[in-house]
């Protein structure tokens, strides 16, 4: 956990985009043996959006991110960095980020993609507010998207019910007067826990072969229950640390954006930190987990519905793959 020291940085903007096609638990019941009511209960999601055939990561970026340029007067060219925290990319390599910064024609930009499960989202924020805090970049574009609706096995009801494909955008770069901040970040990993999200197959340690497809090692697979017990033993407590290490009490936070993995996970933790309900920003029932992308789209969903007043403090969380997690503390 630390302090951001130096240039005090600001969110210009945000934005962010869903794909139109919507696949609700009806559908899925159709598809896998599950239904409607076990799927609201058990995770709090209705709906999910879904990408369309030939829609890719860089694609839905593109546009999530042209939409927090807009809102953020900043133009591509002024753009230091573009950042894309993602777990589906289009390909391995290139990453996307420099796709997205081709296609935005971002030219004095660099570009790089972080994959860190769905911590990723939470990563990027941190290592962009770190990289202008300390005057190395001025203007980062930062973007959460995920079209994991490609690595899913949709046979597989134990995680096809869980996942949605989306993207968020924000803008950072230097505050000017009256402007918010970015307080601190802490970002957490249980490596030892690394068996418990995978997606195994087709890389190093399990080269693509008839084999890996015969076990299906090309999908999302996860020990759903035992994330539940790891992130529910794990993040009330470092939640409360970490407000309490950056000067604050759970309820000095105004606005929590949490990772949008699971209502029931969600409402634990808030009960657990003694969050008020109404202070905590949840959309899961409409996206699912959308993975890097969850915390952008809560955060973009808010901004355009023009809730957010001066002062208030927002602090963003998530877990994911790994095991990581973090947070990222804002005054707006
Ligand atoms: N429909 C109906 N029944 C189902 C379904 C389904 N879609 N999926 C599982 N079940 C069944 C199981 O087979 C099991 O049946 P059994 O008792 O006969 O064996 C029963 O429901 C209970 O299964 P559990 O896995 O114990 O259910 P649980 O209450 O843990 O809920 C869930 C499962 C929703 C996956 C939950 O464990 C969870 O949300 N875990 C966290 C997942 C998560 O947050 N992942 C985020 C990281 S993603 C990333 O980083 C890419």
């Amino acid at each position: 956990m630390g302090f951001f020291n130096g240039v005090p940085v600001s969110i210009k903007g945000t934005g962010m985009y869903v794909p139109e096609k919507v696949l609700t638990n009806q559908d899925l019941t159709a598809m896998v043996d599950t239904s409607d009511e076990w799927i609201r209960d058990r995770t709090g999601i209705r709906r999910r959006h879904i990408a369309a055939e030939g829609e890719l990561t860089s694609s839905i970026a593109e546009k999530a991110s042209r939409e927090a340029l807009r809102n953020s007067g900043i133009s591509p060219e002024d753009l230091d960095m573009v950042i894309v925290a993602t777990n589906s990319p289009d390909t391995l390599f290139p990453g996307v980020a420099p796709k997205l910064q081709g296609m935005l024609e971002a030219k004095k930009a660099g570009a790089f993609d972080v994959q860190s499960g769905c911590t990723s989202g939470v990563y990027s924020m941190a290592i962009a507010a770190g990289g202008i805090a300390s005057g190395v970049w001025k203007n980062v574009l930062v973007v959460g998207a995920e079209v994991l609706s490609r690595i899913i096995d949709w046979t597989d009801r134990n995680t096809c019910v869980l996942f949605g494909d989306g993207a968020g955008a924000m803008v950072l770069g230097p505050a000017a007067d009256g402007e918010g901040h970015f307080i601190s970040a802490n970002m957490r990993s249980d490596g030892t826990k690394h068996d418990q999200i995978t997606l195994l197959g087709g890389l190093v340690e399990y080269p693509a072969s008839g084999e890996t497809l015969e076990k299906k090692l090309h999908y999302v697979a996860m020990k759903g229950n035992d994330v539940f017990k790891f992130v529910n033993r794990v993040i009330p407590p470092f939640l409360k640390e970490y407000c309490l290490e950056s000067g604050f009490q759970p309820e000095d936070i105004s606005w929590w954006f949490f990772h949008q993995a699971n209502q029931r996970i969600i409402d634990k933790t808030a009960e657990r930190l003694g969050i008020d309900p109404e202070k905590v920003v949840i959309n899961i029932d409409e996206y699912g987990n959308t993975s890097a992308a969850s915390v952008f789209l809560a955060l973009s969903e808010f901004m355009r519905e023009g809730k957010l007043q001066k002062g208030e403090k927002l602090l963003f969380t998530a877990f994911g793959a790994g095991m990581t997690y973090g947070g990222i503390i804002y005054e707006a």
